[in-house]
């Protein structure tokens, strides 16, 4: 566990502009950069770099945060990762907590189980590779990757190796140096075997698959001479670190020459990969043997919004690969595809005609993946009319999932001549295809919204507050959201000029002391505030916004990064009026506070309502009725009241 004082001298240190700096261009705008989102896709640029907040926003997505976060979301680091990450960039010293409780226990015990098995890999890797290139036994591996072509310091680079054909070399060697079994089975690296134990690999030249960080986290393993019994690879089963959907093959060595270039070149397995870059192209990567999924994607998105993918000339295995694509012009991205001679890998490829050669031909044959697909299947279906139906249906479909409005048009004309159709008929199709779409988002949508906690109005019975209710309630939320903004904003100044004057904190948790937040996410932010004030803190906004819970810390951004909701805009009123800063500010405050209770006041009279209703014991009643008086009472002095009420609930 990092300790609390070295989180905290991150937080002080690392500034946003510089962790999204490193991966976005970033251009001023005022007293903020601005930018390209690198969640979502977008043309022009929405996303906000606040280098006084220390917190970045994206207003076309709604991705927030500071710069751990960012680390977190962008480069998929876990909450730890990210902080050794910020602490090396800015020359921290990391200091540990001493383990004391069972929670923190068991949570070491999972990330030392991940930690081991990333050592195992490590050791694994180091262990085939010096096989390969020590061990009599191993040199055959060697000789198959340098029959294939791969130079030495490809298969340097790509850390190849060999694994012994005996049946438990490397466990052997393995428990020898000090692993336990537990996490050598847990890394994929040993099998169980009847009674006793067996290498995973055995017999077969290594490939080791890193993450994008350069560790690695499993293995394919290729067997040598041609078996038609055994497959020809063999991947590393899933495990704590190795998920092969969030994968690429190659990923780390390329993102460099992915992000230079802007182009991701995708091939289909791993040899294809090391020829490409061994040729130049360092911007391959494969999705080893798995079709694309969307995770994959994404990895690449980040990087670059242009993939092009490389095929085996075979018919099959075009018509595979292609499932692929549509996941990818979802995500907006732009996908090209080139077709290679018949029988050709980009491994064997490259190899046949030289990297410029290679370079040529895939400039001059990459074909726009609709396009492609349209040509691919036009002369198939040139003769059918059902074929052709089909084909021109799956095609709209592919274009209806294109995100952008100017190339879903170019590609709409294209097809319409290629398949000599109406252009009409094909933006009917798509624009219907794309409302369909829409409207099941909506709904999905509109079924997540939050319903405030007391809008089970049909629950209550009726009663004369019932309107004043219902305008409250939908105003609860943004009152209580203003509080709570205003809680983290300001709640460290001063009320006054005078020495002695309390904090906003003070006076908002006086003012609503015994009062509860109904919205959950406020009301977990209000009694927050609260704890920390009762054990004597009252903290400046970066508390809020770099905060080690990740739901506090996304709360407060996403308030701060709002405008101003009171309906009387206080915020515009307290910017504009500068005489009077200090006073309007205080007023603002105070009329908030009065507005909640106001609603709280009338929450409580109805439900004091409801219980008249059915209460049949006699001094239940009386109590009631004097509650409900005296309720009555601060509804209309609430009423009356503009500026300053100080009103302490009385039950
Ligand atoms: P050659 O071109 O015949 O030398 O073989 P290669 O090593 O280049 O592999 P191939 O082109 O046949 O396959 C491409 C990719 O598909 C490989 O890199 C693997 O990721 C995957 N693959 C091929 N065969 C198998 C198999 O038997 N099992 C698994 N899991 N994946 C395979
Ligand atoms: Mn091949």
């Amino acid at each position: 566990m990092i300790s609390k004082s070295t989180i905290q001298k991150i937080n002080d240190e690392a500034r946003v502009e510089d962790v999204v700096g490193e991966f976005v261009m970033l251009k001023k705008r005022g007293a903020n950069l601005l930018g390209l989102c690198p969640f979502h896709n977008e043309k022009t640029p929405s996303f906000n770099v606040n280098p006084a907040r220390n917190i970045y926003k994206c207003f076309g997505c709604g991705k927030a945060g500071g710069p751990i976060q960012f680390l977190i979301d962008y480069q998929q680091l876990s909450y730890p990762d990210a902080l050794k990450y910020l602490a090396k960039k800015y020359n921290i010293e990391i200091e540990e907590d001493e383990q004391t409780d069972e929670d923190k226990q068991k949570e070491q015990e999972k990330h030392n189980l991940v930690e081991s098995i990333h050592i195992a890999n490590a050791a694994a890797q180091k262990f085939f590779t010096d096989y390969m290139l020590q061990n009599e036994n191993g040199k055959i591996g060697l000789a198959y990757f340098k029959e294939r072509g791969f130079l030495n310091h490809t298969i340097e680079k790509f850390q190849l190796g060999f694994a012994p054909e005996g049946y438990d070399v490397f466990t052997k060697h393995a428990l020898k140096e000090g692993f336990q079994l537990e996490v050598l089975k847990k890394a994929g690296l040993t099998s169980p075997k009847e009674n006793s134990t067996v290498d995973f690999f055995r017999n077969r030249v290594m490939f080791p698959i890193h993450n994008m960080t350069g560790k690695v986290v499993g293995f394919g393993g290729r067997i040598m001479i041609k078996d038609e019994k055994a497959p020809k690879y063999v991947n590393t089963p899933e495990s704590e670190v190795y998920l092969k959907s969030k994968i690429l093959y190659g990923g780390y060595f390329a993102k460099n020459e992915i992000r230079k270039k802007d182009e991701c070149l995708l091939v289909e397995g791993y040899t294809d990969v090391i020829s490409l870059h061994q040729a130049g192209m360092e911007n391959s990567v494969s999705s080893s043997g798995t079709s694309l999924t969307v995770d994959q994607i994404r990895l690449i998105k980040r990087i670059t919004p242009n993939i092009t993918m490389l095929y085996d000339g075979d018919a099959a295995g075009i018509k595979a690969a292609l499932r692929g694509t549509d996941l990818i012009l979802e995500e907006g991205m732009n996908v090209r595809v080139v077709v290679l001679p018949d029988a050709e890998d980009p491994d064997s490829y490259v190899k046949k005609v030289g990297s410029e050669a290679f370079l040529q031909f895939i400039q001059r044959n990459r074909k726009d993946v609709i396009l492609f697909k349209a040509s691919l299947f036009a002369a198939e279906a040139k003769h059918d009319p059902i074929k052709k139906s089909e084909l021109i249906r799956d095609i709209v479909e592919s274009i209806a999932k294109i995100p952008d409005n100017i190339h879903r048009s170019v590609y709409v004309k294209e097809c319409s001549q290629l398949f000599e159709i109406q252009e009409q008929i094909l933006i009917t199709e798509v624009n219907k295809l794309r409302r369909k779409k829409a409207n099941d988002q909506k709904t999905a949508e509109n079924r997540e919204v939050v319903q405030p906690k007391d809008s089970k109005q049909d629950q209550l019975p009726d009663s004369f507050h019932q309107e004043q209710f219902n305008q409250a309630s939908s105003n609860l939320h943004i009152l209580e959201k203003d509080i709570i903004r205003i809680l983290i904003e300001f709640g460290s100044w001063k009320t006054g000029e005078e020495e002695d004057a309390e904090t906003v904190a003070a006076y908002v948790l006086n003012d609503l002391d015994g009062l509860e937040m109904e919205t959950d996410r406020y009301r977990m932010m209000f009694d927050l505030v609260k704890r920390e004030f009762l054990s004597g803190n009252v903290h400046e906004e970066k508390f809020y916004t770099a905060n080690e819970d990740e739901k506090v810390t996304s709360i407060a951004i996403e308030l701060l990064t709002q405008p101003y909701s009171l309906s009387d805009n206080w915020w515009q009123k307290y910017k504009i009026v500068l005489p009077d800063k200090k006073l309007m500010f205080v007023k603002d405050i105070q009329s908030a506070c009065i507005r909640f209770k106001q609603f709280k006041n009338i929450a409580e009279l109805k439900k004091i309502e409801a219980k008249l209703k059915e209460v049949t014991d006699e001094t239940e009643l009386i109590k009631l009725m004097k509650l409900h008086k005296l309720f009555i009472e601060q509804k209309k002095e609430f009423a009356k009241t503009v500026g300053n009420v100080i009103y302490r609930p009385t039950t």
